[in-house]
């Protein structure tokens, strides 16, 4: 008897597909992994299951693009089964003329029992960025004795004649950390520190899943996704959130010296982060556009998950800006709004566009409305509490966080169709949402004196 062959899902509704993000052909997207530049492209790969717009044992698939803002779908990089029960999270490097990806494998105990796992590290290669073959040497990196099942999310880098990892882990005691390694030839490992680890369970959690080590204008920068902070007024409102640890690396010591833990991103839909240093230096960050307890409407429709467009990261005053990639600019057609916007009056927005906006003088209640009539966000400054506040119409609708600048801010926004990313004070502070906008949507600036084009 012929075995069945599983039919991988298709869209069957186009109404909330993104004009120019990155989302699978059809079935489920998490985590960005293995953003690199190869042989004249950048290659994207991500966390998919291919056969249902659900979470399934995870593959990773795969896009390229020259541009970062055209991306081509590939096929599968890797699939799972043959040497673990899932290809978790990775990264991705250049060596000896080859694309590695560096991925961890999860591997089920108890049939049944999700909670029943462990976890250790693999290699795959590819000679031309397309076809990969799974390393026969494989697990190159096992967990060690002080830890518990969590132990995953490679993220690979180059320093001279030595790769270093970054690899998101729990210690034995319950606290979430990140584990540096080194190795010179991607195959045998040595552990070379705790990078950092959490204080205590509220403020810095139990897991730290997709670290992400580097340097950035003078500045260490661990960014990661810890599992298990405790709400704190406006901050930590996701299930889990995603930011970073901002210092020193000793060098000595291998360990980083640094403040506060602070989330990246204030919005509902953001997660995961991954960050590639490009060709021409910059520092390039996407995340999954999603949340684990998003609501993810476009499952209905045959797929689910997106990454956020690629936001270049600069640090200025002890925290990271971020910026859309110069490259999204090609995507401009002409503007159908260029100058002064009438307050209180309504603007047309195609529901695939990019609204640029410098307002002043802005006084007491909603600063800006976008809505299709029924799907709506607003933007509220909260003068007495120095917050700006985004507000959805959905359950939980509300994230604010504190801004210095509140009579007068700059707004960058990205609308494409289920997707409104919001940068303000040149991406001192961002909102990334998912909003299922069904009709064209309607702007409105109800306070101060604004010029903008859209
Ligand atoms: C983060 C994460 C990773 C893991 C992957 C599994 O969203 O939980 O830690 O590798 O997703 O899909």
């Amino acid at each position: 008897m012929m075995d069945k062959i599983k039919e991988e899902i298709r869209v069957t509704n186009g109404r909330y597909r993104l004009g120019y993000h990155l989302m699978t052909k059809g079935g489920w997207m998490n985590d960005p992994n293995g953003f690199s530049y190869f042989k004249g492209y950048y290659h994207m790969f991500y966390q998919y299951y291919p056969y249902a717009s659900e979470w399934g044992p995870m593959h990773w698939g795969h896009a390229r693009s020259v541009d970062l803002v055209h991306w081509e779908t590939l096929p599968i990089a890797l699939t799972p089964g043959d040497m673990e029960s899932g290809c978790f999270s990775g990264s991705a490097v250049v060596f000896e003329d080859k694309l590695w990806l560096i991925y961890t494998g999860h591997h089920y105990i108890e049939p049944g029992d999700p909670e029943s796992f462990y976890e250790n590290q693999n290699l795959a290669y590819s000679e031309d960025g397309i076809h990969f073959t799974k390393y026969e040497g494989n697990p190159v990196l096992r967990m060690p004795s002080d830890n518990t099942k969590h132990f995953r999310d490679p993220k690979v880098w180059q320093e001279g004649d030595v790769f270093y990892m970054a690899l998101g882990s729990q210690a034995a005691d319950g606290l979430g950390r990140a584990l540096l390694y080194r190795s010179r030839d991607l195959k045998s490992w040595e552990q070379v520190s705790v990078l950092a680890k959490a204080k205590n369970l509220k403020e810095e959690g139990y897991m730290w899943e997709c670290p992400d080590f580097f340097r950035l204008d003078g500045a260490d920068i661990l960014l990661m996704s810890p599992q298990g902070l405790e709400p704190d007024g406006d901050r930590y409102r996701n299930l889990n959130q995603t930011g970073y640890l901002i210092g020193t690396l000793d060098e000595e010591t291998h360990t980083l010296t640094h403040g506060g833990f602070r989330e990246i991103d204030c919005g509902h839909d953001f997660y995961a982060t991954q960050t590639i240093l490009t060709p021409d230096g910059r520092r390039v960050m996407v995340a999954w556009m999603n949340a684990w307890d998003s609501p993810m409407y476009e499952k209905a429709d045959g797929w689910a998950g997106a990454l956020t467009v690629p936001r270049e990261l600069r640090v200025v005053d002890g925290t990271i800006r971020q910026s859309p990639v110069w490259e999204l600019k090609q995507l401009r057609q002409e503007a159908l709004h260029d100058g002064n916007l009438e307050c209180g009056r309504t603007y047309d927005v195609p529901r695939t566009s990019e609204v640029l906006l410098a307002v002043q003088d802005i006084g007491e209640g909603t600063l800006l409305t976008l809505t299709d009539g029924t799907h709506t966000l607003t933007l509220t400054p909260d003068h007495a509490c120095g917050r700006f506040v985004l507000n959805r119409t959905t359950k939980d609708g509300e994230r604010a966080a504190q801004l210095h600048e509140l009579t007068h801010m700059t707004l960058r926004i990205y609308i494409d169709r289920s997707s409104v990313e919001i940068f303000v004070n040149d991406g001192v502070l961002t909102f990334t949402e998912r909003i299922y906008f069904d009709a064209d949507v309607r702007l409105t600036v109800h306070t101060g004196a604004a010029v903008g084009t859209i």
